[in-house]
Formats: structure tokens, C-alpha cells, sequence
């Protein structure tokens, strides 16, 4: 794991967006995993920067995006179809047929459930896979005690992830749908690199928990200690309770140049 803090989270989703714009540009046909929820959004809206004003392009570019929640139509304002139009989609030249989100009005979950496992892997894996983090140290919608060998499947939310998404639905944690498709945490592991950002007070303990604590089941995120290749992204805040955030921070000051990515 390599945790870089920034002061800011406009910093570093600035730096996140360079990630993503060096991969796009080395391999025009990269397969990206995608998040959806406030964390990405300023990472979004720099990587519609640099297609508008620098030309980035993203014409052979695939996208698969972590969940979806069930029973909401694409078209209901807080399904993840209608995020991913409005903040990214819509705004560069991602090819319909290349962008892919698990279906929340399926009628068949298991067998939507592994042909978008099918679809991922004839995609030729994902090569970058955006994440952020639950306060309860979800990824995806792979909620504590998930199994690390996990797929794409049907998962109930746990209440504190309905308390959190209730600002998305009038304030009523029961208006949040209970239920759920998400990669599994086996999915997520397969990326070839992930990125995960956090940011502010209320993610600190779960970034600790998973940078600093035992690798756990009960804190999903923690077996990104685990990838050959995970980059964490944090505001200062978000690292508030990193006991060793004065090593990271040496570490990522002391990075030979050819290393840096962020
Ligand atoms: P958030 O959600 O970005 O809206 O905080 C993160 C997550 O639940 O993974």
C-alpha cells in the first residue's frame, strides 16, 4: 500500500485524475473500474477538464462501474446510471457499448451477477480500479464481514450505510434501498492497480483501520493490504488517525522523481 496525504481533497483528486489521464493515454483501450458517491466527484470533474481542454480522449476506453442499487430505474435521479451520466459520462466520449453497470431492475440477479463477470473478464481484466470507502470500511457495496473471495452479487446494506446515503434520499435512511449488486471483494482484488480516495473526518477511522489494523473481514478495505498495488489517497483529515501519517509523508517527500505518479 502506498498512502499519500494531501492537504486538500481537490488536491489530491487532482492527482488522482493524473493517474487515470497517464493510464488512458499509455493504453487508449484501458478497462477503468469506476465509483460512484461524493468521494470521485472532483476527480470526475478534472478528468472532464482534461478532455475539454487538453483533448483527452476516451473513445476506446471501457468502464465498469462497482454497484448499482436494486429497484431503482437508470433513469431515477439517485441510481448510479443516472449518476455516472451526469457527472462524467455525458461530459466525454466514452462509447455507450463500453460503459457497464450492474443492472438494479434485473430480474435474474445471479445471472446478471456472473455475466458481468463474464464481461470483465472478456474486457481483459480491469486495469484501474477506483474505490472509495464506507465509514464502516466497505468497498463497493461489500459490507463487513464480505468475503475476501467474494463476486459480483446481491448484498443487503448494513444500517450504518443506510444512515450515511439517507443525505441522497430526503434524509430517510428508509427511503435508501436495502438491497444492492456489487463487485465482490475478489472482483475488486483482481484489478491490476486501485486507487482509493478518503477524505474528511468521518473516514478516518476506517482508513485506519485499514492501513494500520489487522487485515479483517470485519473491515472490507483492510485486504487492500494485500494488492501488489494499491495507492490510497487521503486529505489530511481522512489521515487524522493514522498513527504513522509523519512516515507516509516522509516516505512520499523522499519518492526518487521517476516514481512519482501523484
Ligand atoms: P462517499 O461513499 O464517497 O459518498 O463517501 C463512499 C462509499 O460508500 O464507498
Amino acid at each position: 500500500m502506498e498512502v499519500v496525504i494531501k492537504q486538500a481533497s481537490e488536491d489530491a483528486c487532482i492527482a488522482g485524475a493524473r493517474i487515470v489521464a497517464r493510464l488512458v493515454r499509455e493504453k487508449p483501450t484501458a478497462v477503468l473500474g469506476l465509483a460512484t458517491g461524493g468521494t470521485p466527484l472532483p476527480l470526475y470533474c478534472e478528468l472532464i477538464r482534461m478532455h475539454r481542454d487538453e483533448g483527452l480522449d476516451f473513445s476506446r476506453t471501457t468502464t465498469f462501474n462497482l454497484d448499482e442499487y436494486l429497484g431503482l430505474e437508470p433513469t431515477h435521479p439517485q441510481s448510479y446510471h443516472h449518476f455516472m451520466r451526469e457527472n462524467l459520462f455525458d461530459a466525454i466520449n466514452i462509447p455507450v457499448e463500453n460503459r457497464h453497470i450492474p443492472d438494479g431492475m434485473t430480474s435474474d440477479v445471479p445471472g446478471f451477477c456472473r455475466d458481468y463477470e463474464r464481461r470483465i473478464r472478456d474486457a481483459g481484466g480491469i486495469d484501474l480500479q477506483i474505490l472509495g470507502i464506507g465509514s464502516d470500511g466497505h468497498i463497493g457495496f461489500n459490507e463487513p464481514v464480505s468475503s475476501f473471495a467474494s463476486r459480483t452479487r446481491i448484498k443487503t446494506l448494513a444500517k450504518e450505510t443506510l444512515q450515511d446515503n439517507a443525505r441522497f434520499f430526503d434524509g430517510d435512511p428508509d427511503k435508501v434501498p436495502r438491497h444492492c449488486i456489487t463487485m465482490g471483494i475478489g472482483t475488486i482484488m483482481d484489478a491490476r492497480r486501485v486507487l482509493l480516495l478518503a477524505f474528511g473526518e468521518s473516514k478516518s477511522r476506517a482508513v485506519a483501520g485499514m492501513t494500520e489494523g489487522p487485515v479483517a473481514s470485519v473491515l472490507p478495505a483492510s485486504i487492500l493490504q494485500h494488492h501488489p498495488d494499491a495507492k490510497i489517497l487521503l486529505d489530511n483529515a481522512a489521515a487524522s488517525e493514522l498513527k504513522r501519517a509523519d512516515y507516509y509523508r516522509w516516505v512520499y517527500e523522499n519518492k526518487p522523481d521517476w516514481q512519482r505518479d501523484a
